[in-house]
């Protein structure tokens, strides 16, 4: 695994799992480090999802999984599974020498027989690698998937005509706060009625540039109002006091929290201003209790 900052990051990149053919290598760097921010976002991901359900009266409503890798952001958004039993799944002695393809023909069948939450979901998954993305189409779990990158380009028709019927993004791993160009191309082909976006941006990691884009599109930015969770564990030292650092540059406090072993990190709502309601009022599942 490459032990590095990478472009304006001061987050380890792990980008050696993040294009193989299944997701068990994906999943268990995520549990070797003690990932927690995806089963916190989620939840308030679906509580904001609820509130635009409900203030725009949508039967189905259509995600844009961002940056999606293997889709686990998905996979909680749509089945009755916590990010716990995942990694559960995937410690199995079964998981280590079976093939890409027997993977994938066990997750299918596994996907297919686990329940699914309410309401029902259309996902678009968007990631530059194509093998994440083929997975999650392959699996199930995305019903359309475009392997580009708006960072560097304009969306494909086909992308473009998709992103122009999102109702929501949802993204964990900063890189819609990384990314402005990425995240301004994909609220450009939006169309007029934009979506609600929900990031769970790493402290330290909520860039401005990215408040700018939301705003010229017509959105407001807010912190939800839940405490600061648990991203992952610190890799080391090194890794701690570059955190540290940077939570603090951002006006964070950072005692009890980076000090105490783990990035944190915080949800971040935009959306059409007045839009859905006060997320005070929202049950916001506070109580998601923490993983181990
Ligand atoms: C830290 S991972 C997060 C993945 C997933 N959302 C999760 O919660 O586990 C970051 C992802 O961003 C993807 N990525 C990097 N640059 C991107 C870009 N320009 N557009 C879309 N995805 C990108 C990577 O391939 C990787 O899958």
């Amino acid at each position: 695994m490459p032990d590095k900052p990478q472009g304006d990051s001061f987050v380890t990149i792990f980008d050696d799992t993040y294009d193989r053919p299944d997701c068990r290598a994906y999943f268990r760097m995520m549990d070797a480090l003690g990932y927690r921010n995806q089963h916190h976002a989620v939840a308030a991901f679906r509580a904001g999802l609820a509130a635009l359900v409900e203030a725009r009266g949508l039967a189905k409503p259509r995600l844009l999984d961002f940056a999606s890798s293997y889709g686990v952001v998905t996979l909680l958004m749509r089945h009755e599974i916590t990010l716990a039993e995942v990694f559960a799944r995937y410690r199995a002695p079964a998981f280590d020498d079976a093939s890409p393809q027997e993977v994938i023909a066990r997750d299918r069948a596994w996907l297919a027989a686990l329940p699914r939450r309410a309401p029902s979901l259309h996902v678009t998954a968007l990631d530059v690698m194509p093998n994440a993305v083929a997975y999650g189409r392959a699996v199930g779990l995305f019903d359309a998937g475009h392997a580009e990158d708006l960072e560097a380009g304009a969306p494909s028709d086909e992308l473009a005509a998709a992103l122009g019927r999102v109702d929501m993004i949802v993204e964990c791993g900063s890189v819609a706060q990384l990314m402005p160009r990425a995240l301004d191309r994909v609220l450009a082909a939006c169309g007029a009625r934009k979506p609600w976006v929900m990031t769970s941006p790493i402290r330290g990691n909520e860039r401005a540039a990215a408040a700018e884009v939301l705003a010229r599109h017509g959105l407001v930015q807010e912190v939800l109002p839940i405490p600061p969770f648990i991203h992952r564990r610190f890799e080391g030292p090194e890794e701690q006091a570059r955190a540290i650092e940077n939570a603090r540059a951002a006006g964070h406090v950072t005692e009890g929290l980076e000090s105490a072993g783990h990035f944190h990190a915080q949800v971040l709502l935009a959306r059409p201003a007045g839009e859905g309601g006060d997320p005070r009022d929202w049950p916001l599942a506070l109580s998601v209790p923490p993983l181990p």
